[in-house]
């Protein structure tokens, strides 16, 4: 069995053991924490903080409680993420406010956070404060590129750069602190642990970009999510703001038809992804997620431990994660 075998088996375990631990009642409350939680998902989170955590050979029992809080953390957050982006699909399934209503979804979401904060704190004792700060410092950036987000929903100016430090904060930062919280409870030096958060974050930015192109370009089984929501909604993505660089004069005014509205939803994906399409957009895009990627690899190769294979096992998660088979 590899390592990230052995490890996710442990994750699914903990989580295991936490869902029977909050069954209870009021059973309006748990019940979405359980579906959501349930359903899986890659769970890319807690097996990255175990593996930082295992590439500095610190004991993996250890770090088990705040992986579990970081997956119930990322799952709290995809239940407000859904009300504010008004998704109907989550991992193949209806989300939870299209399922119980919003309240539902914001309450269930509320104690998620809760629960996961009590998870975070179950470590040896003198990692507890750094941990618990950095998860803490990481969860309002999570919330600032949430609301960067919906700002440039509306907005007509955002250019890439601002693109890249939206996903930066709304998704790549948490990548990057649950590798090293693992870094701290192994006890690595500062500069390790910084270097292996920003193979994290690279590897973060990579992946929401790549997140951002499967959101017009997945195959809807796969992908378990609404096909074509960001266009619906306005997001400003790389491939957006791509689009809007290369457009001619006639595609321009197409591109600020279909922005302003009034559109049908499917007729917009489907004009949209056209345009798209004829400025090569996709292509684009995969070139700069791949440059995020080689960046990842470049801190990781700067990072020095002992055991050059767990660096790989990295390495080999993170092309694996590119291509979404975890
Ligand atoms: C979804 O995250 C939110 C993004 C940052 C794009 P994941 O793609 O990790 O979701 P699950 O947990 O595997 O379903
Ligand atoms: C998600 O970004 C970021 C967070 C959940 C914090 P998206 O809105 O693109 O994620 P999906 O596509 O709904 O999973
Ligand atoms: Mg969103
Ligand atoms: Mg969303
Ligand atoms: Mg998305």
């Amino acid at each position: 069995l590899s390592t990230i075998k052995i490890f996710q088996e442990r994750i699914n375990l903990e989580i295991e053991k936490f869902l029977q631990q909050n069954s209870g009642n009021p059973s309006e409350l748990y019940d979405p924490i359980n579906y959501t939680l349930r359903h899986g998902g890659k769970r890319m989170r807690p097996l990255l903080l175990l593996m930082g955590c295992d590439l500095f050979d610190g004991n993996i029992e250890d770090a088990i409680g705040p992986a579990t809080g970081i997956e119930v953390f990322h799952n709290f957050t995809l239940l407000h993420d859904d009300i504010m982006d008004n998704a109907p699909l989550r991992r193949s399934e209806p989300t939870v406010h299209q399922k119980w209503g919003s309240n539902i979804a914001i309450l269930s979401g509320d104690a998620m956070f809760v629960k996961a904060c009590q998870q975070i704190t179950k470590t040896r004792e003198e990692h507890v404060v750094k941990v618990l700060n950095l998860f803490l410092e990481t969860a309002v950036k999570v919330c600032e590129g949430q609301q960067f987000d919906m700002n440039f929903e509306k907005s007509s100016s955002i250019t890439i750069d601002d693109y890249v430090e939206m996903i930066s904060l709304k998704t790549a930062v948490l990548l990057a602190a649950s590798l090293k919280m693992g870094a701290i409870i192994a006890g690595a030096s500062e500069k390790d642990a910084d270097n292996l958060y920003q193979f994290g974050k690279n590897i973060g930015i990579a992946f929401q970009l790549q997140d951002d192109i499967l959101d017009v370009y997945g195959d809807n089984e796969k992908f378990g999510k609404r096909v074509g929501g960001d266009i619906v909604a306005n997001k400003k993505t790389f491939l957006l703001l791509k689009a809007f660089e290369l457009a001619n004069k006639d595609q321009r005014v197409v591109l600020n038809k279909l922005l302003e509205g009034p559109v049908a939803d499917e007729e917009k994906i489907t004009l949209m992804t056209s345009l798209f399409n004829s400025l090569n957009i996709k292509e684009i895009a995969s070139v700069e997620t791949n440059a995020y990627y080689k960046k990842s690899m470049d801190c990781l190769g700067s990072i020095k431990t002992t055991g050059n294979n767990k660096k790989e096992q990295l390495a080999s998660f993170a092309e694996r994660l590119m291509i979404r088979e975890i």
